[in-house]
């Protein structure tokens, strides 16, 4: 193990600096950490929730060595994180993982749910450095759709997509179909994409149908973070070490996996 991973996989506690509400099930919880303010978008970090779990959770934003990560609440342990304070403490190992390379022509990016956290990282990084970057992003009703606001400034009006299935916001439809019509009228250098695996997979066969390069990053169930214990694994590849972002050449490599079945802590096939 290099010392950089092994700086990276020493717990350290920290308190939560800030909560801010986003949605009616997200939350975004700063906290001060040295090694997770030096992460690159696209990179995750374990949160331990103390007597609770450890899990992982992609960074959202860094700021003057404050580091923010948007939380969904689906489980025991993001419902005890959601119930935490400021001021009360968290362990925290990271940076992990790769990162999203840094496309300076044309971008794309698509977000799906709380896949729109990395996406916000990146999209912050690259709005000075890019010719043109254009969002999609996706939610069920108007109500969980994330930073809107913060993505407005960024991307302007006009290169901002929002698309909900119950039609409260933007087009009345999934993420993904307004892509097809956009990925053929418009020229991009790269696409990069985040949010649930099955929204993954059809734009990675989008982009496949019209030979465009993507970036996405993949979520498996993670326990260890760093390549051991092999509960993150896609093919032959381990998301936490390998990834969390593939390329369309190694998505390629595991397009049986991809969108169809994860492993489960107990070894088991979970269909998504
Ligand atoms: C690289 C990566 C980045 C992630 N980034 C975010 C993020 O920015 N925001 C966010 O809200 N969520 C993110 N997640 C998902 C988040 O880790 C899970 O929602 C969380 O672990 C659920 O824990 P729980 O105890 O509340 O729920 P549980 O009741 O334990 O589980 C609910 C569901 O969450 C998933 N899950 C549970 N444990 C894990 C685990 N250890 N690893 C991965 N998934 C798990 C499973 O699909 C499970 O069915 C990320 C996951 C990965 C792998
Ligand atoms: S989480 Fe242990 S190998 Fe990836």
């Amino acid at each position: 193990m290099s010392t950089s991973l092994i700086a990276a996989n020493t717990l350290r506690t920290t308190e939560i600096v800030q909560i801010r509400t986003d949605s009616p099930s997200v939350k975004t919880f700063a906290i001060v950490d040295r090694l997770c303010a030096k992460a690159k978008p696209g990179q995750f970090l374990m949160l331990w929730i103390p007597g609770i779990d450890e899990i992982p959770l992609s960074i959202m934003d860094v700021n003057n060595g404050v580091v923010s990560v948007s939380v969904k609440q689906v489980g025991d342990a993001t419902r005890h994180l959601h119930d935490m304070a400021a001021g009360q403490t968290v362990g925290v190992r990271g940076p992990f993982g790769n990162s999203f390379t840094e496309s300076r022509g044309r971008v794309l990016l698509v977000g799906g749910g709380t896949g729109t956290a990395p996406l916000m990282f990146l999209a912050k990084q690259l709005s000075a450095k890019t010719e043109r970057l254009s969002f999609v992003e996706g939610a069920k009703t108007k109500d969980e759709l994330l930073f809107i606001r913060e993505l407005n400034g960024i991307c302007n009006e006009k290169s901002l997509i929002t698309t909900t299935e119950d039609g409260t916001y933007g087009l009345q439809c999934m993420v993904t179909q307004p892509l097809a019509s956009l990925l053929d009228k418009e020229k991009f250098d790269m696409i990069y994409t985040c949010g649930p695996e099955v929204m993954v997979k059809k734009i990675f066969e989008l982009t496949e149908q019209r030979k465009l390069p993507l970036e996405a990053s993949l979520e498996r169930l993670m326990r260890c973070g760093i390549g051991l214990c092999g509960s993150c694994v896609i093919g032959k590849y381990r998301v936490c070490r390998d990834g969390p972002v593939f390329t369309a050449a190694q998505l390629r490599e595991v397009q049986e996996e991809l969108g169809i079945s994860k492993l489960g802590f107990d070894g088991s096939r979970i269909p998504f």
